[in-house]
C-alpha cells in the first residue's frame, strides 16, 4: 500500500468520490437483515452479502453512542420449505426447526450481534402479520380476483407453480417446473408446460377457479416515483437505485399476496380456508414482529422504532431481495399507514466461490458451522476477508488461497506484527508501563495528526456503507504505525537515546489504543483482546483519536498474538473439500442427464449413414424447418430438418452428414420425410452438423 493513501495531513484522503450528504438527526436506528430461509445452513454469500456489513453498521453506531437495534430472525413459511419437507418425509415445522436453531447457533458463535434472533413461524409473527394484513383489506389496499389455477384433484388442493412438473417447451426437458426449466434456466408459468404433472400425485391436473387478493403496486406509481427516483437519487447505491427505475419504469402490476397453501400465516378473513399469505408478504412483517417481541422481552416501545419518523431504518439485504424491499414492503408500509419507509436499501452482490456460483441445492459453498468447526477461534479472520471482498458493487470471489493470503500478510504480517511490536517492546524496556512521550518530531506530530482523523473517516464510510473503504483504512492507520516504528528503530538507538524510545512507544501505544477501538466492528473478539492487552477500558468510538489515550505510567498486560499463521496444509484440506463436492456434483450430473439405457440390439436397429445435402430450402410459413435433399448413398430422398433458424439453406448444400436413413416415415407440413439428420446441440441452443471424417463415401454404415 502506497504511503500517500495514509491520511496524514499532508497527505489528505481524496474525499471527492465521498458523498457528503447532510444527514437527518435521527433518534434511534431501526436496522434490519435479511431473513434466511430455514431450509439451509448458513454459508459465505451470505455472510458478505449481509450479516458482516450489517454488523459492521451497528456495532459502529453502537459506539458511536446510538439507540439502535438489529434485527433479524428465520424465514420460515414459502413453498420451497414445504417440498423439502415432503422429500424429507417430515413435517414444514421439523425442516423448519432444525435449520433455525443451526443458523441462530451459528450466528452466535461467529459473533453477528443481533438484538432479536426471531421466526416467522412464532406466533407474535403470525399474528402481527394477520392484523397488517388485515387493516390493509379494511383500508381498502387489495383487489380480489378469482383466476383459473391448477388443481390436483387426487389431493384436493391447488398446486403452487414449484409443484407442477412437465415438458419444457423451449427445450424439451421432462422435469422442468411451473415456474422455471432448471435445464436451459427459462422461466415458465404453469400453463406453458407440456404435459403438466402434479408432483404430488402425478396426475395432470385441472384448472379450477380460485380467489386471490392482490396487491395494487402501480396505484402507488406516483408515492415510489417521489420517494425512490426523486428523493433518494444520490444516496441509493447506484445498482438498488437503477433496478428500482427499472421496475417502475417497465409499468407496475397488481401483485398477488395470497397463496392456496397449507404452511404460512392463515388469512384472517371469513371463509378463506386453506388461503396463508405469500411468504414475500409475511417475511418482512418479520422484522416488525421480531421488534415487537424484543420490545416486549425488554419492556421497550418497540413501535418507535417502526412509526416514528425520527427511527432510521435500513434494511441490509442481497440484490435478489431488492424489489421486495424497496418495492413491495414499503407499499404495504405505506398502504398499511403508520409505518416509517426505510431510508437506505444497501444491497450487495453476490459472493462466488472459488469461481462458480454458490448453491446450496449444490452444496457448493463454505458453510459458516463448518468453518467455524475447522477453524475455531477465528471468526475475526472470516469477518476480515468477507468485509475485505465483499460484494459490493459487482459480484466478487471468495477463494481459500485470498483467505490465507489475506491473513498471513495483511491481519498477522500489519495489524498483528505492529501490535506485537510494540507490545513487546513497552514490556522489555518500561516493564510494561507506558513511558512518557518527550520533545516531538515532525515525524511523531504527523502520526498523532493522522490518528485523530481516523475515527472521522472510518466512520463517515461505514455511514455511507462502503465497507471495504472503511476496513481498508482501518489497516492504514495499522499500516501507518508500522511504517513508523520501522522508521523509528527503537531497538537501535535504545543505548544511546531511551528518551527518544520512551517517545516513541508512548506514540506506538496511542496507536494500538486507536486501533484497539476502531478495529471493533470489523474485529470485534481482536478488539477486545487488544483491549484487555493494553488495560484499555471499553470507550466511544470518537475517543479513539485522542492522543490523551494510555496516559504514562499506565500498566499493560502481557502480549499475546492477535493472529495465527495460517498453514498451506489446512488451506489443501479446505480446497480437497471442494474439489470432492465438485467431482460429486459432475457425477450426479452424468447419471442424471443421460436418457434412459438401451440395449445393443435396440441400438443396431437404427441405420446410420453418411450422405451428402444436395438442395436445401426454407419450408414456407414455417420458422424452423428446412426441407433438404440428401444423397444417402443408397437412394435420394428428402428430409425435414427443424434448422432453418440455425443455418442458411446455401451454407449446407455439399455437406456431409449423418443420416437416421430408416426413420419412419412422416408427413411435416404437407412434405414426406425420410429420415433425420443426426446434430450435436449444446447447452445454449446452438446446432452442428455431426460429420464424418473426409473420405468416407455416401452410404457408409455407422454402427
Ligand atoms: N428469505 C429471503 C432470502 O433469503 C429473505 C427474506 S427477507 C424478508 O432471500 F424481508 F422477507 F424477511
Ligand atoms: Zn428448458
Amino acid at each position: 500500500m502506497p504511503a500517500a493513501s495514509t491520511p496524514t495531513p499532508n497527505h489528505p484522503i481524496n474525499q471527492s468520490t465521498m458523498n457528503n450528504q447532510p444527514s437527518k438527526p435521527y433518534k434511534r436506528h431501526t436496522v434490519t437483515a435479511a431473513l434466511p430461509y430455514a431450509n439451509g445452513p448458513i454459508h459465505v454469500g451470505h455472510l458478505a452479502g449481509v450479516y458482516v456489513p450489517a454488523d459492521i453498521y451497528v456495532r459502529y453506531l453502537r459506539l458511536k453512542g446510538e439507540d439502535v437495534i438489529y434485527i433479524c430472525g428465520s424465514d420460515e413459511h414459502g413453498v420451497p420449505i414445504t417440498i423439502k419437507a415432503r422429500q424429507e418425509g417430515v413435517s414444514p415445522q421439523q425442516i423448519v426447526d432444525k435449520y433455525h436453531h443451526l443458523i441462530k447457533k451459528s450466528f452466535k458463535e461467529f459473533g453477528i450481534s443481533f438484538d432479536v434472533y426471531s421466526r416467522t413461524s412464532a406466533p407474535v409473527h403470525h399474528e402481527t402479520a394477520a392484523s397488517i394484513f388485515k387493516t390493509m383489506f379494511e383500508k381498502g389496499a387489495f383487489i380480489e380476483k378469482d383466476s383459473e389455477q391448477y388443481y390436483d384433484e387426487e389431493n384436493k388442493q391447488f398446486l403452487a407453480d414449484r409443484y407442477i412438473t412437465g415438458t419444457c417447451p423451449h427445450c424439451g426437458y421432462e422435469k422442468a417446473y411451473g415456474d422455471q426449466c432448471e435445464n436451459c434456466g427459462t422461466s415458465l408459468s404453469p400453463d406453458e408446460l407440456i404435459n403438466p404433472r402434479s408432483m404430488l400425485s402425478g396426475n395432470k391436473p385441472v384448472l379450477k377457479k380460485t380467489r386471490h387478493w392482490y396487491l395494487p403496486l402501480n396505484d402507488h406509481e406516483p408515492m415510489l416515483r417521489q420517494w425512490i427516483l426523486e428523493s433518494h437519487k444520490n444516496d441509493w447505491k447506484p445498482n438498488v437505485y437503477g433496478q428500482c427505475k427499472s421496475w417502475i419504469d417497465q409499468g407496475l402490476q397488481p401483485r398477488a399476496v395470497t397463496r392456496d397453501l397449507d404452511w404460512g400465516v392463515k388469512l384472517p378473513l371469513e371463509g378463506t380456508e386453506g388461503k396463508v399469505l405469500y411468504v414475500w408478504f409475511d417475511a418482512p412483517i418479520g422484522y416488525i414482529s421480531a421488534t415487537r417481541e424484543w420490545g416486549e422481552a425488554h419492556g421497550k416501545d418497540w413501535e418507535k422504532y417502526w412509526k416514528d419518523p425520527e427511527s432510521k431504518l435500513v434494511h441490509f439485504i442481497g440484490k435478489d431481495n431488492i424489489v421486495f424491499h424497496c418495492i413491495i414492503f414499503p407499499v404495504m408500509l405505506h398502504a398499511e399507514g403508520s409505518y416509517i419507509l426505510p431510508e437506505n436499501v444497501p444491497a450487495n452482490e453476490f459472493l462466488n466461490l472459488e469461481g462458480d456460483k454458490i448453491s446450496t441445492s449444490r452444496n457448493w459453498a463454505v458453510w459458516l458451522h463448518e468453518y467455524l468447526q475447522d477453524f475455531p477461534g477465528k471468526q475475526d479472520v472470516l469477518r476480515y476477508v468477507l468485509c475485505a471482498a465483499a460484494p459490493e458493487t459487482k459480484d466478487n470471489d471468495f477463494t481459500w488461497k485470498d483467505f490465507q493470503a489475506r491473513n498471513n500478510n495483511e491481519l498477522l504480517a500489519i495489524f498483528g506484527n505492529f501490535v506485537n511490536r510494540t507490545l513487546v517492546l513497552t514490556h522489555k524496556y518500561f516493564d510494561g508501563r507506558v513511558p512518557k512521550a518527550g520533545q516531538l518530531t515532525d515525524a511523531d506530530r504527523e502520526a498523532l495528526e493522522s490518528l485523530k482523523l481516523f475515527p472521522d473517516i472510518i466512520g463517515k464510510n461505514i455511514e455511507q456503507y462502503r465497507f471495504r473503504e472503511a476496513l481498508a483504512q482501518m489497516m492504514n492507520l495499522a499500516r501507518l504505525g508500522n511504517r513508523y516504528l520501522t522508521e523509528a528503530e527503537p531497538w537501535k538507538i535504545y543505548k544511546e537515546n531511551p528518551g527518544r524510545v520512551q517517545t516513541v512507544l508512548n506514540i506506538c501505544l496511542k496507536l494500538c489504543a486507536g486501533m484497539a477501538l476502531l478495529s471493533e466492528p470489523f474485529l470485534p473478539n481482536t478488539a477486545k483482546k487488544l483491549q484487555q492487552m493494553l488495560n484499555l477500558k471499553a470507550r466511544a468510538w470518537n475517543e479513539a483519536g485522542q492522543t490523551e489515550l494510555l496516559a504514562p505510567g499506565h500498566q499493560i498486560n502481557e502480549a499475546e498474538l492477535l493472529f495465527e499463521k495460517i498453514e498451506d496444509a489446512q488451506i489443501k484440506a479446505q480446497v480437497n473439500k471442494l474439489l470432492e463436492i465438485r467431482k460429486n456434483n459432475n457425477q450426479e450430473q452424468v447419471t442424471e442427464s443421460v436418457k434412459a439405457p438401451v440395449n445393443f440390439d435396440e441400438f443396431s436397429k437404427m441405420d446410420i449413414r453418411v450422405a451428402t445435402i444436395l438442395e436445401a430450402e426454407k419450408v414456407a410459413k414455417t420458422k424452423k424447418l428446412m426441407k433438404i435433399r440428401v444423397d444417402s448413398g443408397l437412394d435420394q430422398r428428402t428430409v425435414v430438418s427443424g434448422i432453418a433458424e440455425h443455418f442458411e439453406p446455401e451454407a449446407l448444400i455439399g455437406k456431409k452428414v449423418l443420416l437416421l436413413a430408416n426413420l419412419e416415415p412422416r408427413k411435416i407440413k404437407g412434405i414426406e420425410s425420410h429420415g433425420m439428420l443426426l446434430m450435436a446441440g449444446n447447452k445454449d441452443g446452438a446446432l452442428a452438423f455431426v460429420i464424418p471424417e473426409e473420405g468416407f463415401e455416401n452410404g457408409s454404415v455407422i454402427s
